[in-house]
């Protein structure tokens, strides 16, 4: 799968742009502020139906205008696929796969892999777990299309479940408040337990081509591990929440279930949150979504994209090298995970701020195609 070009309107700092993209590699090179991260997270939106950076839509609708498009035309097989997303301000978001519109915005999920690496990225390794579900999610719901329907489900239900609890908070907790509790911790059930095990499988298959990706970016020698960690390894459903029911009156919200769940890193049995270097937690970002993308691609036969934001004056010259040998080598031997994979990523579009990063990878690449960033107007570079 290969974008063949990119049509913006409007989107954040870009008024209009038309783009035709080289096959392989594309890079974006402009000063701080220009739009470079907002093209990338066109692309993303085109795969995802959201932004990366935005929570809400109209936050990506150029200030001052009232609606704002993105359009991607993909090649796979010779065949060729378009996909439109529109927005308006107090609108509905079009999203159209060819001419027809979505129903449901998960079904486009995973139709168009991608993996974006980016700095803004770092809080996945240091803040809270929810950035952690996050990536779990969204990896799990390109390739299990039952996956998606069912969180939101979920979460939907816990919503219900935790503004009950709040509303009885202040009251005596009868049997009546129990028995509507019930209810929703029925139609709970099933689903957490659809989330667990796709996690626990997701993480289990997943942590060998974490540690291979690691092994290589850092050379080896760093006992560097991931593990999933979840109140259902130690509550096992449908006794959690009846065993919680009074604790969750008291607190006002439900305090067990798939929305607590976190993944842990460690580095020699400590964790990367409280021990590691800058380097090491850098190094772990990386390896966290470049083994994403590997895994995608073994997962789905699919070659995710690869967006890859301002990380090359971020790293150091040897993590920069093992990089740019993984993402342009043909086979990636993985050990742990015991798989060899062939041509794992599809087409790579970057940023930076400096011309001649760029060339460095220029020698790797035989066709990389530049385009210059300036104020949002974004020129292909002729040189
Ligand atoms: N909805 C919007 N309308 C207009 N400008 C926007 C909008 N959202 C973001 N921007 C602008 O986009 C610029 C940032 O672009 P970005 O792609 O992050 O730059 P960089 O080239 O550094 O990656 C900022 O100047 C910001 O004000
Ligand atoms: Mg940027």
């Amino acid at each position: 799968m290969i974008i063949k070009e990119l049509h913006l309107l409007n989107y954040k700092n870009i008024p209009e742009a038309h783009l035709h993209f080289a096959d392989r590699l594309n890079g974006f090179v402009g000063l701080n502020g220009q739009g470079k991260t907002n093209v990338l997270d066109a692309i993303y939106l085109l795969s995802f139906t959201k932004s990366a950076f935005s929570l809400q839509d109209r936050d990506c609708i150029r200030h001052g205008e009232q609606m704002a498009m993105v359009q991607g035309v993909y090649e796979k097989d010779g065949e060729s696929l378009t996909i439109t997303c529109g927005l308006r301000q107090g609108g509905k978001k079009q999203f159209r796969k060819g001419d027809k519109n979505y129903q449901r915005l998960s079904d486009h999920i995973g139709l168009l892999p991608l993996v974006l690496i980016s700095p803004q990225d770092i809080g996945i390794i240091l803040d809270g777990s929810d950035i952690r579900r996050k990536f779990i999610d969204s990896t799990i719901s390109q390739y299990d299309p039952t996956y998606l329907p069912a969180l939101t489900n979920y979460n939907q239900l816990l919503q219900q479940r935790n503004s009950l609890l709040k509303q009885l908070a202040d009251k005596d907790a009868t049997a009546a408040f129990d028995d509507m509790l019930v209810v929703y911790e029925q139609q709970m059930q099933p689903l957490a337990l659809q989330i667990f095990e796709a996690r626990r499988l997701f993480v289990s298959q997943f942590v060998p081509f974490f540690i291979d990706t690691y092994t290589i970016l850092s050379n080896g020698g760093e006992n560097v591990r991931l593990s999933y960690q979840s109140q259902f390894f130690d509550r096992s459903l449908p006794d959690a929440w009846q065993q919680t029911r009074q604790r969750d009156l008291i607190l006002g919200w439900t305090s067990v279930g798939c929305h607590k769940d976190d993944l842990l890193f460690s580095i020699g049995g400590y964790a990367v949150k409280q021990v590691a270097s800058q380097g090491q937690i850098k190094t772990c970002l990386l390896a966290l979504r470049l083994s994403q993308a590997l895994f995608l691609s073994n997962q789905t036969g699919l070659p995710p994209f690869l967006l890859l934001d301002d990380i090359f004056d971020r790293l150091d010259s040897h993590r920069v090298k093992q990089l740019i040998e993984m993402v342009t080598s043909e086979t990636i031997e993985l050990p742990t995970a015991q798989t060899v994979l062939h041509s794992p990523f599809s087409q790579i579009f970057l940023t930076d701020t400096d011309i001649h990063h760029l060339h460095r990878w220029d020698s790797s690449f035989a066709a990389m195609k530049t385009f210059v960033v300036n104020g949002g107007i974004i020129t292909e570079d002729n040189q």
